[in-house]
């Protein structure tokens, strides 16, 4: 057989982007939460391809779009998309003036970046970020009045919304999110106070908006759900993978009882087996560490990989499984029909689903379909 004639032919590995999955997902969020929801599209949209993932989001319901730097932004307006976006990774350094041309509302956490804002002297909308108890962005209570102020002492920006982000969402525990409910409840009524009408109010990321129905105010910002990955523990919604990686048999061998596998032959097998060889490796984002413990779906079987992962390739050890050259391999999938998915890599190596997903890449390819509608049971 030809290359061309073999089912599994052309690139030697892809991630295969199910943009209806995307669209369901959305349709359990908002399902659950009966909010607007704000897709987030950073880091290329987790890796699933910001444009695609955007344009299918919004047709899907969702009112905003979130990026982190003001350069996804700009590729996200670049494509043609006008719907509103959030970009919460500015500072007075950036192309604060090309973010306002392109009508990006900017989030502020510090005076001097509201300011940067102000002086452009374009009317320019912003999300002021309160930090209530995440310790990593946000202006923190005590510098929340000097924000405000900031923002009332210019005539161009305008607030038009207020925002935080929760640090213990994952806890299915109903208290988790309580105190920072509270503190952004606080901060809102201070904004009052001093005169700002505070405009959409947002709290939630993925976990929120699926368990915590007090953190959902007028927009749930959500990442993980979009792509399929349940971020509360121990708990499912129903959502489904969005990325498939498959590639294929490249070599296939026969070894003995007490062969060494790959570098420093960390994997020596212990009975006659067969050995295939799969052209992907930790070039390509897959981690390392699944040399212990990853697992991949040939021919619907479940096959341990064995041995160290090199940068562009990986052995899976098929046992006496009737296994051969071209045969499609799925390394991520679907886990209701057997199938690892990135959550499973992620407790494997210790990490979280985000983490996998936007760290594949490399040399696979990528492409999208639109799996026709599925119904929930
Ligand atoms: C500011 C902000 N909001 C929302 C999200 C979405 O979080 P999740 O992916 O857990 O839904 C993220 C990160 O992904 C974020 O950084």
């Amino acid at each position: 057989m030809t290359s061309l004639e073999h089912p599994n032919s052309g690139p030697l590995a892809t991630r295969i982007v199910d943009l209806g999955a995307i669209a369901r997902n959305i349709g359990r969020i908002r399902d659950i939460t009966g909010t607007p929801i704000l897709a987030v599209v950073k880091a290329d949209g987790f890796g699933h391809g910001v444009i695609e993932v955007a344009t299918t989001a919004l047709e899907a319901g969702a009112t905003w779009l979130g990026v982190a730097t003001v350069d996804e932004a700009l590729a996200v307006r670049s494509a043609g998309i006008a719907a509103p976006i959030l970009c919460w990774l500015a500072d007075p350094w950036c192309d604060l003036r090309a973010a306002v041309s392109a009508g990006v509302t900017i989030s502020c956490a510090n005076v001097e970046t509201l300011e940067a804002i102000a002086a452009l002297g374009d009317a320019a909308d912003v999300h002021l970020e309160l930090d209530t108890g995440m310790s990593r962005g946000g202006a923190p209570e005590y510098a929340w009045d000097a924000l405000i102020s900031a923002a009332l002492a210019s005539s161009t920006v305008h607030v038009t919304g207020i925002w935080s982000h929760l640090a213990l969402a994952a806890d299915a525990e109903p208290g988790s999110t309580a105190y920072q409910v509270k503190a952004f409840e606080r901060g809102v009524a201070r904004a009052r106070e001093l005169g700002l009408a505070p405009g959409v109010l947002h709290l939630a990321n993925s976990a929120g908006a699926l368990e915590h129905p007090d953190t959902w105010f007028d927009l749930v910002r959500c990442g993980a759900a979009l792509y399929g990955i349940e971020t509360v523990v121990g708990l499912t919604h129903a959502l489904e993978p969005a990325m498939r990686v498959v590639s294929r048999v490249t070599q296939l061998k026969r070894v003995a009882a007490g062969t060494g596998v790959s570098y420093n032959h960390a994997w020596v097998s212990s009975a006659d087996t067969t050995l295939v060889l799969v052209p992907v490796g930790y070039g390509d984002g897959i981690p390392r560490d699944l040399s212990h413990g990853g697992e991949v779906v040939i021919g619907g079987v479940r096959h341990p990989v064995v041995g160290a992962i090199s940068m562009d390739q990986l052995v899976v050890d098929v046992g006496d499984a009737e296994v051969a050259l071209g045969d499609e391999v799925v390394l991520l999938g679907s886990p209701s029909d057997g199938e690892p998915d990135a959550q499973e890599w992620a407790t494997v190596t210790g990490t979280i689903a985000h983490e996998i997903l936007t760290g594949l890449g490399g040399r696979m390819a990528r492409r999208h379909t639109n799996k026709t509608q599925r119904t929930f049971s």
